[in-house]
């Protein structure tokens, strides 16, 4: 809150002339111009390019003990293009290095628009490091490529499957990988965008043994309304960039519906845990209180002494 400035007695019941009033107003005016450009700047220069780190620690019902522990770096929504510099996920991957993940789950919109920037993209992601491995599912805009027309499929996904598995990434259309560690095993499961029209959650489960722990990897949160009975112990998401703009009193600007309340976090739903993740980069260039971020998830097998609830460390 502003301070209130102090007017000495003698000018208290003094009538104030007109000059006076408007010097008032000229200087209400620059206060508020310079307020407005300060928060621009942060916006526009700032909060898009300052990446943060989220840990969170999740009890798991169904999550075996030989698991107990399992680290998984989440990262999603690259958007590289002529936007979103490359030195922007070369930054988001020595984060994810540094968390030491024993396996990163990458959730799709690797590139903004066409074909460009697909084999650089492949390239920085290229020197991710876990054990377990690197696994990806493709975004909205993998599939396809904004023109006058409307959307242009162009092969797009192939080109990013292909220059991704050349580099060792695990892409899952619509299947399922089994992951062994410790004697134990759960399945990551990951299915195509649900914009794309190429999204098949039943081939995706298809063959996996009821009560297997599963993680899923789908790019739209809204992707775990349509499991149909199947169950994903934890649900890995993006796509919403935390809304992008999030100012206070009125929410996320750029997001309507249901996409409102999943902006970002961590939802316990019926089929289980969701998260949805800010993204690394963006459409426009314009954060305001949703920092690009990679997420780190340390998954515990449930335990009276442990925690009943996700916990953001
Ligand atoms: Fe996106």
């Amino acid at each position: 809150m502003r301070p209130k400035r102090q007017v000495p007695d003698s000018q208290r019941d003094r009538p104030r002339s007109a000059s006076s009033r408007n010097s008032t107003r000229r200087r209400g005016l620059a206060y508020w111009l310079g307020r407005a450009w300060a928060h621009w700047t942060y916006a526009r220069h700032v909060e898009p390019h300052w990446l943060e780190v989220t840990r969170w620690q999740l009890p798991l019902a169904n999550w075996p003990e030989a698991l107990d522990g399992l680290r998984i770096a989440h990262l999603t929504d690259f958007h590289v293009g002529r936007r979103v510099p490359l030195s922007l996920l070369v930054e988001a991957v020595d984060l994810a290095n540094a968390q030491k993940p024993h396996l990163i789950a990458l959730t799709g919109d690797f590139v903004h628009a066409g074909r460009g920037y697909v084999e650089q993209v492949a390239e920085v992601l290229s020197r991710l490091r876990a054990p377990l491995g690197v696994v990806a599912v493709l975004g909205n805009h993998d599939f396809a490529k904004r023109t006058r027309l409307g959307w242009a499929h162009s092969g797009l996904p192939l080109r990013i499957e292909a220059a991704l598995r050349q580099r060792g990434v695990r892409v899952l259309r619509n299947e399922a990988w089994q992951v062994e560690r410790n004697g134990a095993a759960f399945y990551v499961v990951g299915v195509d965008d649900l914009w794309s029209g190429r999204c098949d959650v039943q081939a995706a489960f298809r063959g996996i043994p009821a009560q297997a722990p599963c993680l899923l990897l789908a790019h739209h949160p809204q992707t775990i309304e349509r499991l149909a009975g199947h169950r994903a112990i934890l649900t890995l998401s993006g796509h919403t960039h935390g809304g992008q703009v999030n100012w206070p009193g009125l929410g996320p600007l750029f997001l309507g519906g249901k996409m409102r309340r999943w902006a970002t976090g961590l939802f316990h739903q019926r089929n289980g845990w969701l998260y949805v993740n800010r993204g690394v980069g963006y459409g426009l260039r314009l954060r305001y209180r949703a920092r690009p971020e990679v997420a780190v998830f340390t998954l515990l097998s449930r335990n009276e002494n442990r925690l009943a609830h996700g916990r953001h460390l």
